[in-house]
């Protein structure tokens, strides 16, 4: 009788104990709201960067918040993502590794990725790959023609649905996953190639099968059960698809013909530090990051466009003016088309592709404002909240490219508040292709096109579809040939 009434005080006491160490708060954190012990807050949508400005408006916006075993703080407005991200830098750049992407990476020791990677593996690889992605024209003006003729492409094979709907997303996938395979395979894919369309469709369905708000981005180990079954098998798919492109190279490699990023990775002395297989995941980091984003702008523009066809009629103008039908757009016509310019960077601010960035973490204890974050605290600049911050924009909810451009609507206004690439030294890698490639990708198709919703569907929903990026929920579009 003792000795049970003894092991359920000790038990019960062990239970308190742990739950006291899951929601104690170390001192002068940011405020939040209370959580549940080692479950955290649960939200009650997918659209958790809607939530955290919830939130934000109660707790004001800095605060801290508890997901699972981990404490996050998340940033809501500029002023505190460049104090955290730019100022303070040193301490706010380390990534925190969502769970299911944690799984992927090959060689845990080393962090083989660009992406999600820390200390010396994210230095060396970012030295070793911004320099030999460059020479091969990786954000550089080199690279229009490519950009350009995959644009004839796209929009030979628009023009062959004659005005029918069609949902734009697929198409614009291949499009730019085109741009990234010449960069880094060295080739193209036609757009009916069975295992091309297998490979973005797997992209796409592993970019949405994960949310923010997921359990298992916070208790890893539920990526072993039954439910992310789906998830694990388009991973091998997707690692499948990559190795087979690793392992050609390798057989066919010559040192005296560098063709593309992955003869770059053999030809370079980093081939001795990472195998083959860990450069799979840096492969699988440029590729996806560089084909979802890209093409998620492009099908906002189409959707925003359609819709507002006001904007549509006064882009297709300046591109008539400037450009002409007689030509492909060109980077060198960007600074002499300033409503197409403010009207791309006013669908990235609505509708910002990766709406609360990446995850940071700081890597030592760090002060922000007031407050002192602990080391090893998730660190979410939100990035949505910045960009529909009402002190930063005017009537931030409306879809308005003037507020982009100078009185006389003859130059792009930068406002400091516009971030979709983030800020600070973990910003896009990314971000020179990105700007390149969706001018050129709008400009192309808005010359060529009018676009617009189908007449038994007038309307559509502006919301988006939350996972890893945001693109908007399915949707058809008719484009008339101009
Ligand atoms: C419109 C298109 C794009 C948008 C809006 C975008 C946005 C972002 C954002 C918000 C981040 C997180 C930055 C942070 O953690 O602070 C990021 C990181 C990154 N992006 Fe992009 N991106 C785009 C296109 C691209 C392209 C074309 C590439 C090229 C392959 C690329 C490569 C990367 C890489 C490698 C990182 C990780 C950087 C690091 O951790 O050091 N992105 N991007």
């Amino acid at each position: 009788m003792f000795s049970l009434l003894s092991t359920s005080i000790i038990l019960g006491a062990l239970v308190f104990l742990i739950c006291f160490w899951f929601v104690r708060r170390p001192k002068n954190l940011p405020p939040g709201p209370w959580t549940l012990p080692i479950i955290g807050y649960r939200f009650k949508t997918g659209h958790v960067h809607e939530a955290y400005v919830e939130l934000a408006k109660k707790y004001g916006p800095v605060f801290s918040i508890r997901r699972g075993p981990f404490l996050f703080v998340v940033l809501n407005d500029r002023e505190s993502v460049k104090q955290a991200l730019v100022k303070s830098g040193e301490f706010f750049s380390d990534r925190s590794v969502p769970g299911p992407i944690n799984w992927t990476i090959p060689d845990a020791k080393k962090k083989a990725s660009i992406v999600w990677s820390n200390g010396k593996s994210w230095v060396d690889l970012r030295k070793f790959s911004l320099p030999a992605l460059r020479s091969f024209g990786f954000g550089k003006k080199s690279l229009v023609p490519q950009i350009n003729l995959e644009a004839r492409y796209l929009a030979e094979e628009i023009k062959a649905l004659h005005g029918e709907p069609m949902d734009p997303s697929a198409v614009l996938n291949k499009a730019t996953a085109n741009v990234m395979a010449q960069l880094i395979f060295g080739r193209r894919y036609e757009y009916d190639d069975a295992e091309f369309i297998e490979i973005l469709q797997v992209m796409v369905d592993i970019f949405a099968f994960v949310s923010d708000n997921d359990p298992v981005n916070v208790f890893e180990p539920l990526i072993h059960t039954p439910w992310y079954k789906p998830y694990r098998e388009m991973m091998i798919k997707q690692n499948k698809f990559i190795h087979a492109q690793l392992y050609f190279h390798r057989e066919t490699f010559q040192k005296d013909n560098i063709r593309d990023f992955v003869d770059a990775f053999l030809a370079d002395d980093i081939s001795k530090e990472y195998t083959l297989e860990d450069f799979g995941r840096i492969v699988l980091d440029f590729f996806t990051a560089g084909t979802d984003t890209t093409a998620v702008v492009t099908s906002w523009a189409l959707l925003f466009l359609s819709v507002h066809s006001d904007v549509q009629r006064k882009v297709q103008n300046e591109l008539d003016a400037v450009v002409g039908r007689g030509r492909q757009p060109d980077t060198s016509d960007r600074p002499n088309l300033p409503y197409c310019d403010a009207t791309l960077m006013e669908i990235m601010r609505l509708r910002p592709v990766v709406p609360i960035s990446l995850p940071h973490m700081t890597s030592a204890d760090a002060s922000l404002g007031p407050y002192t974050i602990p080391k090893g605290t998730i660190i979410v600049p939100n990035l949505w909240a910045v960009h529909h911050d009402p002190k930063e924009w005017c009537d931030p909810h409306l879809f308005n490219p003037n507020r982009f451009l100078s009185a006389d609507g003859q130059t792009v206004v930068k406002n400091e508040a516009w971030m979709p690439f983030s800020t600070g030294r973990r910003d896009c890698l990314g971000m020179q292709l990105a700007m390149m490639e969706t001018f050129l990708l709008f400009t192309n198709l808005f010359q060529q096109f009018e676009f617009k919703l189908p007449p038994d569907q007038p309307t559509h929903s502006m919301r988006g579809h939350p996972g890893l990026t945001m693109p908007p929920e399915s949707y058809k579009i008719c484009a008339i040939e101009r």
